[in-house]
């Protein structure tokens, strides 16, 4: 119908796209085959039918899995370009790219071909797009601080570090110091929070990480004095509808607070997270949305502008896509 049309047509940015989980099962296949890496599945259709997720973990060690069929700087490359055309088919305009160094570092690859090969992409794809490089929380801060002193060589090439992988028993706080010197450094600063774990994750991310937007954050509503502060300091939350069904934040899209959450007055963006693993892409988590969810052209509009006035983007570069 007109407005799934505009929904699809419409100028957006992605700020919540993990680039490893963006690797297609095929991709997986072919590199493996390049690469000489065996893997414990005998075909794509195989690989496919273990993406049937019970939690964030249950995917984690997943998706841990599948990247670790990437070993050159090529592999990066050819992964984020081949994401870069398929955000652009989206109509995708500028995409802010996590990345994991240490899923790769702890294999022996060198930073310079994870960092070089994302990076190299970015220059040559067709959309605009910067890199934000993030730390597992199961791991320890001593390994973050090391993996930073690892990049600073490429500190060029990386807008900003955020945090990811298993949430519940890793609060922010845990990364305090490292996020410290990240801020000190100029870095963009972000933090998956109020996924799986609580809302206080939310808050000790903005007060103790200082971060600027909140990944995910939708548990946010279970506390409505931090809701309303959210609100009233425009802080922006990147929301992955299809991500948060998949791995059973909530039972099914009919139950997704999405709806409510733009009621609060929140600076909420809509994103996919994962796409090869969780169903799809930007246009099939707004399609997927919009179609379960009561959600009209005035929301298509606001999601569209609050992806654009969230990006760390100047604000001349945010006029031109505006
Ligand atoms: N949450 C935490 N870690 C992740 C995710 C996520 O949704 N995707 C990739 N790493
Ligand atoms: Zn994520």
């Amino acid at each position: 119908d007109a407005l799934r049309t505009i929904v699809q047509q419409m100028p957006k940015a992605e700020l919540h796209i993990h680039i490893e989980g963006s690797l297609e099962p095929e991709l997986i296949f072919a590199l493996a085959q390049r690469n000489g890496v065996s893997l414990p599945y005998e075909s794509v259709a195989q690989l496919r039918q273990a993406y049937d997720f019970a939690d964030l973990q249950s995917f984690l060690d997943i998706y841990y899995a599948g990247a670790s069929v990437l070993r050159e700087e090529r592999d990066f490359y050819d992964m984020t370009m081949a994401y870069l055309r398929r955000a652009h088919a989206d109509n995708v305009r500028h995409a802010e790219i996590f990345f994991d160094p240490q899923t790769h570092t702890a294999r022996g690859v060198p930073m310079a071909a994870v960092v070089g090969g994302i990076f190299r992409a970015c220059q040559d794809g067709p959309i605009s797009a910067s890199l934000i490089m993030c730390f597992l929380r199961h791991l320890s801060e001593e390994e973050a601080i090391a993996t930073l002193e690892e990049a600073l060589p490429f500190r060029d090439k990386i807008i900003g570090v955020g945090l990811d992988s298993s949430e519940r028993g890793h609060p922010p706080e845990k990364f305090m110091r490292v996020f410290r010197r990240c801020k000190e450094l100029g870095f963009h600063l972000v933090a998956h929070a109020g996924e799986e774990g609580p809302p206080a994750y939310i808050e000790t991310a903005l007060d103790l990480l200082e971060v600027e937007r909140i990944d995910h954050g939708v548990r946010c509503l279970e506390d409505p004095r931090l809701t309303e502060r959210l609100a009233r300091e425009r802080i922006a939350l990147t929301v992955c509808p299809l991500s948060n069904v998949k791995l059973r934040v909530f039972p099914d899209m009919a139950a997704h607070n999405l709806p409510a959450l733009l009621a609060a007055g929140l600076r909420v963006t809509i994103n996919s997270d994962d796409p090869a693993y969780f169903g799809g892409y930007l246009n099939d988590n707004f399609e997927a949305a919009f179609a379960a969810l009561p959600l009209t052209l005035a929301h298509a509009e606001a999601l569209a502008r609050n992806s654009f006035g969230a990006a760390f983007l100047g604000a001349a570069a945010k006029r031109a896509h505006l």
